[in-house]
């Protein structure tokens, strides 16, 4: 049993603030301890420490965060970040499937797993939900570094059986496979299974259904797919399924759609699926970088806000131009502004924490820094540029958060903490 002190400037969200000012959580003193890699008690340092006469205190300079939480991201798809020209349909022709066809091999897939979870940490990324590609041991070789690095992570096999030539499995090996994997990937580290239909052009009428049975059969996984992204893609899934209602409702007709359910993107969404989506308990993973990259648009948060839409956020790597979960949410208040909706740099901070949490049913477990959870934890350095040691000197909490969130990055992720261990300084320039 070690018991551990982290003092330092302690700040979380660990419920959607809007309206809610006590949402936000700030210790400018605080003290966070950890035992066991959970965190057991947290508030200001002098209130705290008597009560913790022996404690060994590591003093943490800047703003200690919950880890962050990428609700979206394909790993496949770090080395094709910046692939120039199209739209989503042809960039997935064109660059995508190209490189997923890679995976067939399991060396490939096995290093640029280990590499894409590197570059998680460097970005302060703790927890994510990964899609893999249609090769089972795609999320073989993941899963293993996810635990050998003691990340919490979710991902499950791409089902695709309406594919290109070599992406391509059927309704048989789709099942098989993902039964294989759930059953030796269950309670593991910390692990979590994700169905993971590609979109719904991808499938075949009974691979949908079979995602649906599989998510019917298995109460602790969830469900990941694309939703309603870009015109053309929404344009096809019309003509494909002329009598669904929309995008939503085509996924609604073979139980895709619930509490467990999380959908990338939602830039093309009516009301009646807001609705939908508000009362089934699913929802959204909203990844603006990848939206300004793909021309998709942007996420209409004032419509999720109305319809009490859940959201998190996502980089959706790599039509998503970036790891940085700052420079997403940073984006998330362009995108935002872009529909009219004033996006608070606190709710991006929940956003980015405890909102994605809570997509990925992990909120018990990650997300607010709050005691019983694991301590998974960001130092943020708000010097640490020029322009941001600039920007920040006397400012405001709020203002120094929107400021790391407009001008920071990787560089200003000083250390990644998992558990309560460094995984990652940026003065040692290594994962630990
Ligand atoms: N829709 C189906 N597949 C993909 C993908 O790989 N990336 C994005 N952005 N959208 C998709
Ligand atoms: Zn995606």
């Amino acid at each position: 049993m070690t018991i551990r002190g982290f003092r330092g400037e302690l700040l979380s969200v660990p419920r959607d603030p809007r309206g809610d000012a006590e949402a936000v959580r700030h210790e400018r003193d605080g003290l966070l301890v950890v035992e066991d890699g959970i965190v057991i008690a947290r508030g200001d340092h002098d209130a705290l420490i008597g009560r913790y006469p022996k404690l060994a205190v590591e003093k943490l300079p800047g703003l200690i965060v919950p880890g962050f939480i990428d609700a979206h991201v394909h790993y496949p798809q770090m080395d094709r970040i910046a692939s120039y020209g199209e739209q989503l349909l042809d960039w997935l022709d064109r660059h995508v499937f190209p490189a997923e066809k890679g995976f067939a091999d399991r060396v490939h897939a096995a290093s640029v797993a280990g590499a894409f979870l590197d570059e998680l940490l460097r970005n302060g990324t703790t927890s994510a939900l990964v899609f893999p590609t249609v090769h089972e041991h795609s999320v073989d070789v993941l899963f293993d570094a996810a635990l050998d690095r003691n990340m919490r992570l979710l991902s499950g096999k791409v089902l695709m059986d309406l594919g290109p030539e070599g992406l391509r499995d059927t309704v048989d090996s789709a099942r098989s496979e993902s039964e294989a994997l759930i059953r030796r990937w269950r309670g593991r580290g910390r692990l979590g299974y994700a169905v993971t239909p590609r979109f719904a052009l991808t499938s075949t009428d009974a691979q949908l259904a079979l995602a649906g049975e599989l998510l019917a059969g298995h109460s602790d996984v969830l469900l990941h797919t694309h939703l309603a992204e870009n015109e053309r893609e929404c344009a096809a899934v019309a003509a494909r399924f002329p009598d669904a209602a929309d995008y939503l409702d085509v996924y609604d007709r073979f139980g895709l759609v619930g509490a467990r359910s999380v959908f990338a993107h939602g830039i093309h969404l009516n009301d009646r699926s807001c609705t939908r989506l508000a009362e089934s308990g699913a929802g959204i993973a909203v990844c603006p970088s990848s939206n300004l990259f793909l021309g998709s648009g942007f996420f209409d948060f004032g419509q999720a806000c109305r319809h009490g839409v859940r959201t998190g956020l996502a980089t959706d790597i790599g039509a998503g131009t970036s790891f940085s979960m700052l420079h997403t949410a940073g984006l998330a208040y362009q995108a935002a502004l872009a529909r009219g909706h004033a996006l608070d740099p606190f709710r991006a901070l929940w956003l980015a924490t405890a909102g994605s949490a809570a997509l990925l049913h992990i909120d018990h477990r990650v997300g607010g820094l709050e005691p019983g959870q694991e301590a998974d934890f960001v130092m943020l350095d708000d010097a640490a540029t020029l322009l941001l040691a600039r920007r920040t000197r006397d400012a405001t909490l709020a203002e120094r958060l929107f400021a790391l969130q407009i001008l920071g990055d990787d560089r200003a992720i000083a250390r990644t903490y998992i558990m309560g261990e460094c995984a990652w300084s940026r003065d040692a320039k290594r994962i630990s």
